[in-house]
């Protein structure tokens, strides 16, 4: 039997990239598949589509996480659709900006803070009550959270607001490790050991 058999996944960012090929793999494993997505309807249903010709399940899902209200709108679909138990849950979708710090807006930074931190933290909190015993949440950070790329100078573009998000990123998955123990001594659905996990990409 696939590992995954009877089990759900939600991927954030499946249209394509790196959650595109994480949603596929999922799917091969056997877990229904949620594949999310935000402006590309046709990336994420020829993925639906390739995943239920090879006799998988997926479901495709659209909704901007990008605004104040799309982390609660998208774990409402989520939760309409694998009812009260969610396994896996695949913090994905990012996006990124290189410019001269000269010519960075607040607007580019409220962006980058938006779609790749405030919408993680925000679906991770909607999605706790499905989030059950032996469930997993995986956040796709950077190495570039830890490492210098290229030269930055004041006159070179940088991703130095981007790499900032990956850093928030991995201190929210690093203190919800203890987040874990706290709330393995409450009664909230009992007790439960939800794994945390980070990778970081090149
Ligand atoms: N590629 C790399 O080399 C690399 C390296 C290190 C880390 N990473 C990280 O890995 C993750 C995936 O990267 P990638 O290169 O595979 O990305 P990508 O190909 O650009 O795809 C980004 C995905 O995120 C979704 N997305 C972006 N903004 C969204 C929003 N506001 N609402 C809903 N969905 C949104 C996109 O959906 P739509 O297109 O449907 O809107 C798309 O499915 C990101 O977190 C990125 O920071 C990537």
């Amino acid at each position: 039997m696939a590992i995954l058999q009877n089990k759900t996944a939600l991927v954030t960012g499946a249209s394509k990239g790196i959650g595109r090929a994480t949603a596929a793999a999922l799917a091969r494993a056997g877990a229904h598949v949620l594949v999310h997505y935000g402006r590309s309807t046709q990336e994420a249903e020829s993925l639906v589509a390739e995943i239920q010709t090879k006799g998988g399940r997926a479901t495709a899902i659209s909704v901007d996480l990008e605004t104040p209200e799309g982390a609660s709108l998208l774990a409402k679909k989520v939760r309409s659709i694998v009812g009260d138990r969610l396994d896996v849950l695949v913090l994905n979708a990012g996006i990124s900006k290189a410019a001269r710090i000269a010519d960075y807006t607040v607007e580019d930074f409220d962006s980058l803070f938006a779609t790749n931190v405030r919408g993680p933290f925000f679906l991770v909190q909607q999605l706790l009550p499905v989030l059950g015993d032996g469930s997993s949440i995986v956040a796709v950070s950077s190495a570039v959270a830890r490492t210098v790329v290229g030269k930055p100078d004041v006159e070179n573009p940088s991703i130095l607001a981007y790499a900032s998000t990956k850093g928030a990123i991995e201190t929210l998955v690093d203190r919800s490790r203890s987040l874990r123990h706290s709330l393995q001594q409450t009664r909230l659905r009992g007790s439960r050991t939800i794994l945390v996990a980070e990778v970081h990409p090149a």
